[in-house]
């Protein structure tokens, strides 16, 4: 598995999303090298690390993420991740909860797909597959940012579209099957006990807000920012308002 180890400190795992790669957190790793220690994977099949599974769980990827904990002697690690990673932080949190200092879910939901969604995960499979990723990315890239953030930052636009162009077919198709089968996970919630940071972007139309606010409601020491401005992407639509947020967790698990 490819990943990047970058700083001193409290460890923070960042998870990144589909169909992306490591490079989603730049702005986050330019502001937290200072803060934390950043470990920064390429999940499975994603950016440089090779297809492990077919379809990719999430629950494969955490046991991934755990075996570089291991491998990294990081007993304990601040769990962040974004969109599927999200998911993916839910199924680690769930298998193993020692591992977890603080978890923080980004633009992401515990519910499962509906029978409409899996056949959409079924759909982008079969388009990657078909078409490779480059044809793919402009319309993908454009649903992540806000038309504000298209319009005023196209660098930003055009940095999202070539992540998402350099994934690789197979792993890209792997991750969306492997989303479509996981599980609800909004009953664990209850059960998390460590402090938890819910991010959202007020504009995400992919995951409205309101999935964060429905997962607030189930945790016992949860703190849910909906960030003005931006949308899916908010780590890299706002990376002031996030850092500032994902800082004052550090600091208070610190
Ligand atoms: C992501 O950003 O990781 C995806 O939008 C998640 C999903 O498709 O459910």
């Amino acid at each position: 598995m490819r990943y990047d180890d970058i700083g001193t400190g409290i460890p923070l795992l960042l998870i990144h999303g589909f169909p992306l790669d490591h490079g989603m957190w730049r702005p986050q790793v330019e502001a937290l090298r200072e803060e934390c220690r950043c470990i920064i994977p390429d999940l499975h099949g994603l950016g440089a690390s090779p297809l492990a599974e077919y379809p990719a769980t999430m629950e494969g990827f955490a046991l991934a993420l755990k075996t570089l904990m291991d491998k990294l002697e990081i007993d304990q690690a601040v769990i962040c991740g974004f969109s599927m990673g999200g998911y993916i932080a839910l199924a680690f949190q769930e298998l193993y909860p020692e591992r977890v200092k603080g978890l923080v879910l980004c633009s992401t939901r515990s519910v499962a797909d509906d029978g409409h969604a899996k056949l959409a995960r079924a759909t982008t499979a079969e388009n990657a597959l078909a078409r490779g990723m480059a044809g793919l990315a402009p319309g993908m890239a454009s649903v992540l940012l806000s038309a504000k953030t298209r319009k005023d930052h196209p660098e930003l636009l055009a940095e999202v579209e070539e992540i998402i162009a350099r994934q690789p077919s197979a792993g890209v198709a792997a991750a969306s099957k492997g989303m479509a089968l996981r599980p609800d996970r909004t009953d664990r919630l209850a059960r998390i006990e460590v402090p938890v940071l819910i991010l959202a972007g007020d504009a995400d139309s992919l995951i409205p807000p309101a999935q964060s606010e429905a997962m607030a409601k189930h945790l016992s020491d949860g703190r849910l920012v909906v960030i003005p401005g931006g949308a899916h992407l908010v780590n890299m639509e706002q990376p002031t308002a996030f850092n500032t947020e994902l800082v004052r967790f550090l600091a208070r698990l610190n």
